[in-house]
């Protein structure tokens, strides 16, 4: 595409119901209606981008941000106190001070209409996730839209955010909304002309597609392959260990060959678990598929040499036990050469 053509496409694509939606709750809160919205999606989906466009929008003073990181030992509070000193410089230390911050940031928060954002609170310490559940089941009281944004993947059942989520799904005034995948036609409009290759290799997530783009066409960009690894490296041994097997069977592997595979390379079968609900793997009728296929080359790529040339051999053996399809011969072709 032109650079003059690409120029004038608007920065978000296909967000106009949830821009929509997020004007009325904005609209309500001003009128005293406050609610917080809870902003699922995968990394790189455009969560960011979405609450950023909005907090544009805000007159200077009306929109405050804190972010949470994904820190070894995270700072009890520090979103809740970031966005505190945007609103009045004493507030943090109270807000340290206090035995219970919910109340005096309630009160502070009570004063004027406000967008507040959280962001990736998927990394929040438990002490926000604390603040939070109380703020989220007294919204309406106020006039803010609270929205917090979090990576689907990295709230596994269980986890401490998981449990936020399940006890404010019924409270008045919170809601959630996800973001998904870009559709082909906005994958085009990005990449200009044919891109349904581009489209089929990332899922249509807007972080991948640019990267991509970017990257000239580069098989795996470097920077879609730092991030991968990085989710990557969070998950168990264990399941690192399948993800890698699953990258070798292949971007689509019946589960029954994929389990066999993972005998052969003494991983356990619940280990497959995990990537599962960290969003790497989905399960479809019995086969097991890479929800982006430029996930599954990063994997592959990152995994040892040695090791991947023993996956592909314990795969050998694995397909030589089964009767093969028309596609038998290619299968057997492509882990022969490893
Ligand atoms: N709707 C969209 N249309 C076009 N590009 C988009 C859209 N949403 C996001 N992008 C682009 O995709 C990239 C990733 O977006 P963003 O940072 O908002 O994702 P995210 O969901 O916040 O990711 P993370 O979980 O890593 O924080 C950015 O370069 C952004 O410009
Ligand atoms: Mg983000």
């Amino acid at each position: 595409m032109a650079p003059e053509t690409r120029m004038t496409l608007p920065s978000l694509l296909e967000r106009e119901r949830q821009l929509g939606e997020l004007a009325d709750a904005m609209a309500a809160a001003e009128a005293g209606d406050g609610s917080l919205v809870l902003i699922g999606g995968e990394a790189g989906i455009g969560k960011s981008s979405l609450v950023a466009h909005l907090a544009r929008a805000r007159p200077a003073g009306r929109a405050l941000l804190g972010v949470c990181d994904p820190l070894g030992t995270p700072q009890a509070l520090a979103p809740f106190l970031e966005l505190a000193g945007q609103l009045d410089p004493d507030l943090p230390p109270r807000l340290r001070a206090a035995v219970a911050p919910g109340p005096p940031l309630l009160e502070a928060l009570a004063a004027s209409p406000r967008l507040v954002t959280l962001e990736d609170v998927h990394w929040a310490d438990q002490a926000t996730l604390d603040v939070l559940r109380y703020l989220g089941r007294r919204v309406t009281r106020l006039p803010i839209l609270l929205l917090a944004t979090f990576r689907e993947d990295e709230a596994p059942p269980g986890c401490p955010l998981s449990v936020l989520l399940g006890d404010l799904a019924t409270a008045p005034g919170v809601h959630r909304m996800d973001v998904g995948p870009l559709s082909l036609a906005a994958t085009r409009l990005l990449a200009g002309g044919d891109a349904e290759l581009l489209h089929r290799r990332t899922g249509g997530n807007p972080f991948f597609i640019r990267e991509v783009m970017a990257s000239g066409g580069t098989d795996v960009p470097a920077t879609v392959r730092d991030a991968v690894m990085a989710r990557a490296s969070r998950l168990s041994a264990d399941a690192r260990s399948a993800l890698e097997a699953a990258a070798v069977a292949g971007s689509r592997t019946p589960e029954t060959r994929l389990l066999r595979l993972l005998a052969r390379a003494g991983t356990p079968r619940w280990a497959l678990e995990e990537p599962m609900w960290s969003g790497f793997l989905a399960r479809d009728a019995g086969v097991v598929r890479f929800r982006h296929d430029l996930v599954r080359s990063a994997i592959d790529g990152a995994t040892a040499p040695d090791r991947r040339q023993r996956l592909h051999a314990a795969m050998l053996t694995v397909l030589g036990e089964e009767a093969l399809g028309p596609d038998g011969d290619a299968l057997l072709a492509h882990h022969a050469e490893g």
